[in-house]
């Protein structure tokens, strides 16, 4: 028996489960599994590699990819680059951890955004925040990066609504946070949505619903919107390239 997983809390329907195990039949890998593993808190974490020896691998998600470093073995170049981890391999006895969240936001931004002499706005400095940044730094791409407090953030969402001049000069605006995913569909990230226009580019990393709140107010405007299936597909490929190599 050969098993991986999802960490993360709370954990509703999973992507990766259905992802993975349709991926299991198609190959033939009947003795390969893929599990939920809900831990609220990290110090919990080791104890699911005590409990399932079989376990090679697991992918991180909401709301552990930061504080996650502190209980694996070694960062790959990935997590080192990003900061944060959502891929970890089990290499001999050590946990090792890995981010494929930057591939498969890097990969998807590209294959979408043709003009890149664009500037964006990041709302939330999480997990999966640092991999967009570590992806538009790499691009060439200006941002800002608008959240709760000034903690980890440029500015915070007041000042967004207060300065519309901000609006308008960052026309690639990215929902880095979990705000308008199942099943509170009626919330988006709390941003003067008036002031979209048809140049603005809407990229929501959340992926259920297809279409969000957040895509939906830009649809209304004219803008061009994209949802975090893309994305989500390729880091879960990503993952599995990890596993295996
Ligand atoms: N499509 C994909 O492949 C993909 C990949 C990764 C993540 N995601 C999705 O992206 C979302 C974020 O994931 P994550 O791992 O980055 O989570 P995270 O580490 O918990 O960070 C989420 C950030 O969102 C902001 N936030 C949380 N609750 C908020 C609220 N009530 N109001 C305003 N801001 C709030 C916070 O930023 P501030 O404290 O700065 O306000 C927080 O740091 C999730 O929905 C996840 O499913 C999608």
């Amino acid at each position: 028996m050969k098993r991986y997983g999802l960490v993360g809390y709370p954990l509703g329907h999973s992507f990766s489960k259905s992802f993975f195990e349709e991926k299991f039949e198609k190959l033939g890998l009947e003795s390969y599994r893929y599990d939920l593993f809900e831990v609220e808190y990290l110090k919990d974490f080791p104890s699911i590699w005590e409990n399932y020896p079989d376990l090679q691998g697991v992918n991180i998600t909401i709301p552990h990819k930061i504080h996650i470093k502190r209980f694996l073995d070694q960062l790959d170049a990935s997590a080192i680059k990003v900061e944060a981890v959502n891929v970890v391999k089990k290499k001999g006895n050590k946990l090792v951890g890995y981010n494929s969240d930057y591939h498969g936001f890097k990969k998807s931004l590209t294959g979408w955004l043709e003009n890149r002499n664009i500037s964006a706005l990041i709302f939330g400095s999480g997990g999966s925040s640092l991999a967009v940044q570590s992806a538009l730094l790499d691009l060439d791409i200006d941002f800002e990066v608008v959240s709760r407090t000034t903690e980890k953030a440029d500015m915070l969402y007041t000042k967004l609504i207060k300065d519309p001049s901000i609006m308008e000069e960052h026309k690639l605006l990215i929902n880095a946070t979990p705000l308008g995913m199942y099943p509170n569909v009626d919330d988006g990230p709390p941003i003067p949505y008036e002031q979209i226009t048809s140049d603005h580019f809407l990229y929501d990393l959340v992926y259920n619903p297809e279409v969000t709140f957040f895509m939906k107010e830009g649809e209304k405007k004219g803008a061009k919107t994209k949802n975090g299936i893309e994305m989500l597909e390729l880091q879960a490929e990503k993952s599995w390239e990890i596993w295996n190599s």
